[in-house]
C-alpha cells in the first residue's frame, strides 16, 4: 500500500507564537500511534523554527512558497537552500492564492526545477477558478501541467507531488465542496495528461485540496483516488486535523 500523506497549511496563521507552539505540540502528541502516514506543516515562516524542537521527527517541515535564490542580497526572498538546512522536506509552489498575485506559470517552473536541485520536494497546485460547462477547465489545468512542469527532467517525475486545488473550493470563499466523483476523475485526468504529455511511467502522487475537513476526508481518502490531502482551515485544530491523520492511516 502507498503511504499517504496529509500537509496541513497554516496560511497567516495563528497570529500569536503562544498558539503555534500548542497547535505544535498537540499535533506531536496525537501522532505518537501514526506509523504510515506523512504529516507535514508549512508553518508562516516567522514559526519555521518550531521544527528546530522537532526532535522526534513527526511533523515534517514544508513551506508555503519559495524563493529562486540560494543566498545572497535578496531582500525578503525565501531560499530553497536555508530551507534545506532547516530541515525542511516540501515546498508548496503555485498555490492560487500567490497565483492570484500575479505568479506565472514560468516562474512556478522555475521554482520546482530550483527546488528540486536543492534538495525538496515540489508540491504543486494546479486548478481552474471556475468549473464551466464548456468544460474549458479542463483546457486550464492541462495548460498549467505543461507550463509548469516544463522544466523538470523524466526522472524527477516521480519525486514530486500534484496537488488538485479547484479555486472554487477553496477557503472562506468556497462556492461548495469538491464531490468525491469530481476528485477521483480530475486525479485521473492529471496522471493521464501527465503521461501522455511527457511519455513517462512512473506518476507523481497526487493530492486533493480545497475545504477538507474532520467530515468528508474520510470518503475522498478512501475513494478519491488520491494520495493524500492539502489541508488549510482545518489544520489550525489539533483535534480536527488529528481525525484526518487518522483517516489516512486507515487508508494508507
Ligand atoms: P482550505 O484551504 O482547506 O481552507 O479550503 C486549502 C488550501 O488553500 O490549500
Amino acid at each position: 500500500m502507498i503511504k499517504k500523506i496529509i500537509i496541513g497549511n497554516w496560511k497567516t496563521n495563528p497570529s500569536d507564537p503562544k498558539i503555534a507552539k500548542k497547535l505544535f505540540t498537540d499535533l506531536s502528541r496525537g501522532l505518537r500511534k501514526i506509523k504510515k502516514t506523512e504529516v507535514v506543516i508549512c508553518p508562516p515562516p516567522f514559526f519555521q523554527s518550531l521544527f528546530l524542537e522537532n526532535k522526534n521527527n513527526l511533523i515534517i517541515l514544508g513551506s508555503q512558497n519559495i524563493g529562486l535564490e540560494k543566498t545572497g542580497s535578496y531582500t525578503g526572498e525565501l531560499s530553497p537552500r536555508q530551507l534545506y538546512f532547516l530541515g525542511g522536506k516540501y515546498s508548496i509552489i503555485g498555490h492560487s492564492e500567490i497565483r492570484k498575485n500575479g505568479e506565472t506559470d514560468e516562474i512556478i517552473a522555475k521554482k520546482i526545477y530550483e527546488v528540486i536541485s536543492e534538495g525538496i520536494i515540489p508540491i504543486l497546485c494546479i486548478g481552474e477558478t471556475v468549473r464551466n460547462e464548456s468544460e474549458n477547465f479542463l483546457k486550464i489545468i492541462k495548460n498549467q501541467i505543461q507550463k509548469d512542469l516544463s522544466l523538470l527532467s523524466k526522472d524527477k517525475f516521480p519525486k514530486i507531488l500534484i496537488a488538485y486545488e479547484p479555486v472554487w473550493a477553496i477557503g472562506e470563499k468556497a462556492i461548495r465542496e469538491a464531490t468525491v466523483e469530481e476528485i477521483k476523475e480530475m486525479s485521473i485526468f492529471i496522471k493521464k495528461t501527465v503521461k501522455e504529455m511527457f511519455k513517462i511511467d512512473k506518476m507523481p502522487k497526487i493530492l486533493y485540496g480545497g475545504s477538507i475537513d474532520e467530515i468528508n476526508s474520510e470518503k475522498i481518502l478512501k475513494l478519491g483516488g488520491i494520495d493524500g490531502l492539502l489541508v488549510g482551515r482545518t489544520s489550525l485544530d489539533s483535534k480536527k486535523f488529528l481525525k484526518i491523520i487518522s483517516y489516512a492511516e486507515e487508508n494508507s
